[in-house]
């Protein structure tokens, strides 16, 4: 199988890759430009933890093609920081206790910024409807919820 070259942009910053065509966009974020913290959790679309953003939809990189995101802005969670000041996402979930062993906790972030792009104060049914497909094993989901619906009060005060 031959390689094809992609070029996409990762965090701002454009990219040229050559990548084979069953090369999933979870592999190589990870493995060719070592973004780790996206996360492999069960590679078949299941459990939310290899979210990560194109052309600001959140999309499951295990379920995506490489070559797919040609001509395409990718964001990952090292991406949504601006320099030291973390999002307002990152925040909520650090001061509401809504990180335990942290693994699910970029692709929820992910999901939650996505979320209150499209709708900066939604209901707790909202949260939940829209976070179903992340899966979390320690928190009991509460304090993801809370977190995602402070970010959103806080941005609105701003
Ligand atoms: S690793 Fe992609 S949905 Fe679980
Ligand atoms: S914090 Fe451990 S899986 Fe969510």
């Amino acid at each position: 199988m031959k390689r094809q070259t992609v070029r996409f942009t990762i965090n701002g910053e454009a990219r040229e890759l050559a990548v084979y065509p069953n090369d999933l966009l979870l592999n190589v974020l990870r493995d060719q430009e070592s973004l780790t913290g996206t996360k492999y959790g069960c590679g078949i679309g299941e459990c939310g933890a290899c979210t990560v953003q194109v052309d600001g939809a959140p999309t499951l990189s295990c379920l995506k093609l490489a070559v797919s995101v040609d001509g395409c802005k990718v964001v990952t969670i090292e991406g949504l920081a601006k320099g030291n000041q973390l999002d307002p996402v990152q925040e909520a979930f650090l001061d509401n206790s809504a990180v335990q062993c942290g693994f699910c906790t970029p692709g929820m972030v992910m999901m939650g910024r996505a979320l209150l792009d499209e709708k900066p104060r939604p209901t707790e049914q909202e949260v939940r409807d829209h976070m179903r497909g992340s899966l979390c094993r320690c928190t009991g989901y509460a304090s993801i919820v809370r977190a995602i619906m402070v970010a959103g009060e806080k941005a609105e005060l701003s």
